[in-house]
């Protein structure tokens, strides 16, 4: 069952959008050779309490801290770790959740970490972003979840990547994952139509090498079967009842 919301309840959901977006720029001024994924995660948690608003992923289903950091290898949520110092090369994707008024804003970002970047690594990292923004553009009233996933699909194959089928884009509001389910792979024409009140994640994971992924014993930490790199770039958007899309976390 999909929730609509109201355009009150999407007013709110931009606060909390803008929070998640404010963060991602915060983090991205310290993501440097030599910090640490929990040094990142402190700095994320401290700044969200400091803005009145709760950090979704902390204690959800058990994960143990407050921000995803997914390096390299690391297709999502990667657990933050004292042990984990980030080093020139890696890219890493930080993925943030504030809650503000019972309202979740989830968004992502894949930053390289010094200036030793491999070919490969940017090439990827450049496609992601732009199939979210691809992704994003296929969506107004009438359009289908299957546009959403063919149009990331059809840029990744293109570059030679491919795409993560066990992880998806989710409904989202004061329930932190919600119906429907966002596939980053489809059909186009094919799927749930949208509609206004509508409000989701399209948050594509690109691998350079295999598309499959296998979770490790930490129970949280998906990684590519192959150990080939993986990127992604997450957005929370907005069908508002006047039939505009809103990127509520721009
Ligand atoms: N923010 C992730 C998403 O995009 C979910 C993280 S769940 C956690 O849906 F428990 F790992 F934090
Ligand atoms: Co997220
Ligand atoms: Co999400």
């Amino acid at each position: 069952m999909i929730a609509l919301k109201s355009d009150q309840e999407i007013n709110a959901m931009r606060v909390a959008g803008k929070l998640a977006a404010e963060t991602l720029i915060m983090i991205g001024k310290h993501i440097k050779p030599g910090i640490s994924t929990l040094e990142l995660n402190d700095i994320v948690h401290d700044f969200t309490v400091s803005r009145g608003a709760i950090c979704a992923p902390l204690n959800y289903r058990g994960f143990p801290k407050s921000i995803c950091t997914s390096v390299n290898e690391v297709i999502c949520h990667g657990i933050p770790n004292a042990k984990h110092i980030l080093k020139d090369g890696d890219i890493i994707n930080v993925d943030v959740t504030p809650i503000v008024d019972g309202f979740h804003g989830d968004a992502s970002v894949t930053f390289f970490v010094g200036s030793n970047i491999s070919a490969t690594a940017r090439k990827l990292v450049k496609i992601t972003e732009e199939c979210l923004n691809l992704a994003i553009a296929t969506v107004r009233v009438g359009s289908r979840i299957g546009d959403i996933g063919h149009a990331i699909q059809e840029h990744a194959h293109k570059n030679g990547f491919t795409v993560v089928r066990d992880f998806v884009g989710h409904g989202i509001g004061r329930v932190f994952h919600e119906d429907p389910q966002v596939p980053h792979y489809g059909e186009p024409g094919k799927g749930l139509r949208l509609e206004p009140g509508m409000t989701f994640t399209i948050e594509p994971m690109i691998n350079s090498g295999d598309f499959r992924s296998k979770v490790l014993k930490d129970k949280w930490t998906a990684v590519t079967l192959d150990n080939s790199l993986s990127a992604q770039f997450e957005h929370t958007l907005a069908i508002r009842s006047d039939g505009i899309v809103e990127i509520l976390t721009r």
